[in-house]
């Protein structure tokens, strides 16, 4: 007997429906036989989504302890130099927690976040590490070890890395357009990919994320992945001065990231406001080249960044949001776009991740979302609610349906915003 049957599920890009089982935390084939059936009725179901890209130290401290008046992102980094000297363990678990648990009910079970440890106490660092053990197996969230202020242009930037990765971070990252000079930003990426090496980590840097198109440091870290045969493991985040690039330059660039096996993610939220904030008419959008870089084969997914913070006042936590605005900034409206942004924000991201046994597959884990629409391209579109969340067949989030009506002839009509 079944613990669960799921009828009438539509998988990804499939057109036709199917039934999923789930016993003892596993898909297996469907059978009659179940304790319990649920009825989707032709709701999208994918594997759980993914956020390869988000700042949960930062998080939900907008308007603390002042307002971004400009929005820009140097008076952000000001304001956040500023929290930073009043932060505790106590607050920064406080606001992750919360933001975790609205990723988990957006359907997220892998996390990928960034932490500052420009912080001679390291305290963002201490309490998500504790966060990560407190979560157990609820979600997976990896940590970033990520120098806001530099590396080498922040006093003890080097020794604050690398106790950082003592304490237990799983990924390096890195700011090498934030460095003093272009030669400390080398630098910089060459410390982040030694230190992962040394400790068998990841690398996840921050880079070029300017309007600066003499900003060139995604070059230095494919270099660098081919030299050290780190294909697979190596991201580099928003990447938005590629936008800026010449085209010839920018081709050779996509070129050597598909050959050094590099991951993308783009973030486009935060940077359709941050970018393009020195332009005079017509202004640049500043996102990567989202497109050219999947016609060439290079891994690109989707990251929220910031939630409520110095950076960015909008969001809740969840990946479908920026992938509707990537829709727009990066034309991809087409009509396989909408199955392509979903890859962005699950099967991409967890390549991304390295995550292991990841998808949805008989025997591997009953660990998914349903979707309140039929599509990709109609759960987009609605930004449609995630009904159920499973993870190893055990319901971790729902959501009950929303039921609109309009007053009309002299009645009421209920109203679903299906064509
Ligand atoms: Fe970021």
């Amino acid at each position: 007997m079944l613990d669960l049957l799921l009828t009438g599920a539509r998988l990804p890009r499939a057109s036709d429906l199917c039934d999923l089982g789930v016993r003892e935390g596993r898909l297996v084939a469907p059978e009659p036989d179940a304790r319990q059936v649920i009825h989707l009725e032709g709701a999208l179901v994918t594997p759980p989504l993914v956020e390869p890209h988000v700042h949960l130290d930062a998080a939900l401290t907008v308007g603390d302890p002042r307002p971004n008046r400009s929005g820009s992102l140097f008076e952000g980094i000001a304001i956040w130099s500023e929290r930073v000297q009043g932060l505790t363990v106590e607050d920064v678990k406080r606001r992750a927690g919360r933001v975790l648990r609205w990723q988990l009910a957006h359907g997220v079970q892998h996390v990928r976040s960034h932490v500052d440890v420009c912080d001679p106490e390291l305290r963002a660092l201490r309490a998500l590490i504790e966060l990560r053990e407190e979560i157990g197996d609820r979600m997976e969230l990896q940590l970033v070890a990520f120098p806001q202020q530099g590396i080498f242009s922040f006093d003890g930037g080097q020794d604050l890395m690398r106790r950082a990765v003592e304490l237990g971070v799983d990924v390096v990252g890195g700011i090498p357009h934030y460095e003093l000079t272009r030669e400390l930003g080398v630098r910089s990426v060459e410390f982040a990919f030694a230190l992962a090496v040394e400790h068998g980590l990841r690398v996840d840097i921050h880079c070029d994320e300017t309007d600066d198109d003499h900003s060139r440091f995604v070059e230095v870290m494919a270099a660098e992945t081919i030299r050290l045969g780190m294909a697979g493991r190596v991201t580099a985040s928003h990447t938005t001065a590629m936008h800026s690039y010449n085209n010839a330059y920018a081709d050779r660039l996509i070129r050597n990231l598909a050959r050094a096996g590099m991951h993308v993610v783009t973030n486009p939220l935060d940077n359709a406001v941050l970018q393009g904030r020195f332009d005079a008419y017509p202004v640049r959008r500043g996102h990567t080249r989202v497109r050219e870089l999947m016609s060439a084969g290079v891994n690109v997914c989707i990251g929220h960044d910031s939630v409520m913070d110095p950076w960015y006042p909008f969001g809740c936590g969840d990946p479908l949001q920026a992938a509707f605005v990537l829709a727009h900034h990066g034309h991809l409206s087409g009509a396989e776009d909408p199955a392509r942004l979903f890859d962005m924000i699950t099967v991409n991201a967890a390549r991304a991740l390295g995550l292991e046994g990841y998808g949805l597959r008989e025997g591997g884990p009953a660990s998914l979302v349903v979707f309140d629409a039929p599509t990709e391209a109609e759960a987009l579109r609605l930004l449609a609610r995630r009904r159920l969340v499973l993870r190893r067949g055990e319901v971790v989030a729902r959501t009950e349906p929303a039921r609109t009506l309009v007053a009309w002839d002299g009645g009421e009509e209920p109203v679903d915003f299906l064509p």
